[in-house]
């Protein structure tokens, strides 16, 4: 269909699935093992029910913010989303234009299909990104990367930590691995390839298991950019992170595609939000907490944000968007999740989003019985 037929991000999807080769819709789509946490990402949004305030005149409403100090329209980021070019022939650069030109940020993934130079030279000036890091085994390897995205002017490290194994997404191992370019440039000077056992499987050989959390020292000497851990599912992690130094954390569940069952970002997020609370100030302006996993509408965002999130990323939705429409796509959903904002901030009775907080959420049904 035409691109203004597509009225939310559900119908990228839609048009995503009959589209798509198949190897790259099984790549994109699959999750782990049963799938239940993919599942529950979404339907864990529908457990939360908001509480709106009527007559207090929202002629005008801003939701924009920053995230890590710099400057979104949204409060929304790009997630990390592997292999570009599997869905479209220009790959990730169709994010990193529609992210420039709507002033949103996107986080590069350390396995992009185009090369992180290619990326960072399709911004435009002062465009801020943010990295995806897989740690390697060979850390010179890593120490290169991170100081290279430093010098070239990316703004925050999201240090992937809930991937030292790819989880078994089956439907993707159902297809070999076939090296059609789309995956070229992520595997220089990386070896081992299984070709196998599916698409991630076959580039992910190089992640380091033993990544542990004597390590993160050695990260804040190889670099000044602010060190997000992405990953992150319980109270006892989110404050050994707080301890740890790191400016924030991303309760993710990888969107489904890790620990199959592992619960959703936005049911860990209020017990997390509850512990940090006793260690410090909250909102704490040194230590920022991000959701991602299932966010489709700015509702499920601005949900996320009653309950203490700072900002949300989203992975598939963006994905699917540019998949089937290219750059055109992905600021079709920038638009389309800017109407929802601010549709959802004059219905909720907010004039932005630092008059969001929990008493504009029903979350008693969230921990499902
Ligand atoms: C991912 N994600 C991911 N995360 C990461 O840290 N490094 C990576 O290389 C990838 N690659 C990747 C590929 C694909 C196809 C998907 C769908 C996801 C996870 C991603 O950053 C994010 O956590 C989830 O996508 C969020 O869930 P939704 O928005 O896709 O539901």
């Amino acid at each position: 269909p035409p691109l203004d037929e597509i009225l939310n991000l559900h119908d990228f999807e839609a048009v995503a699935k009959v589209t798509l080769p198949d190897k790259a819709w099984a790549y994109y789509s699959s999750a782990s093992d049963d799938e239940i946490a993919i599942r529950e990402n979404r339907a864990s949004y529908q457990r939360v029910w908001f509480l709106p305030r009527i007559l207090r005149d929202v002629t005008s409403v801003d939701w924009s913010t920053t995230i890590l100090g710099k400057p979104s329209s949204l409060p929304v980021y790009i997630s990390a989303t592997a292999l570009g070019k599997l869905g479209h022939p220009d790959g990730e650069l169709n994010l990193t234009k529609a992210a420039g030109k709507h002033g949103i940020i996107q986080m590069i993934p350390t396995l992009a299909s185009c090369s992180f130079d290619e990326i960072v030279d399709a911004a435009q000036p002062n465009q801020p990104l943010f990295l995806q890091l897989y740690v390697n085994r060979d850390r010179e390897v890593t120490k290169k990367y991170v100081q290279h995205a430093e010098r070239r002017g990316v703004s925050a490290l999201f240090i992937t930590v809930d991937a030292p194994q790819l989880g078994r997404r089956e439907k993707d191992m159902r297809m070999k691995f076939v090296d059609d370019g789309a995956g070229a440039k992520v595997q220089e000077g990386q070896s081992d390839v299984k070709k196998d056992q599916g698409v991630a499987r076959a580039i992910s050989s190089f992640i380091d298991p033993s990544l542990a959390w004597k390590d993160i020292p050695w990260f804040r000497s190889i670099t000044k950019m602010p060190i997000v851990l992405k990953g992150v599912a319980t109270p006892q992690d989110a404050i050994l992170a707080l301890e740890a130094g790191v400016q924030g954390i991303v309760l993710s569940n990888h969107g489904g595609r890790q620990l199959d069952s592992a619960r959703s970002g936005l049911e860990n997020l209020v017990d997390i939000v509850a512990a940090l609370k006793t260690r410090g100030p909250w909102p704490n302006p040194n230590f920022s907490v991000f959701v991602d996993g299932g966010v489709r509408r700015a509702s499920d965002v601005l949900k996320a944000l009653a309950l203490g999130a700072s900002a949300v990323g989203v992975g598939r939705g963006f994905l699917y968007a540019f998949s089937s429409y290219g750059q055109e796509g992905v600021e079709k959903a920038i638009e389309i999740l800017r109407d929802e904002f601010e549709m959802g901030l004059r219905l909720l009775g907010i004039n932005s989003l630092k008059e969001l907080g929990p008493e504009f959420v029903d979350a008693s049904a969230l921990h499902a019985k």
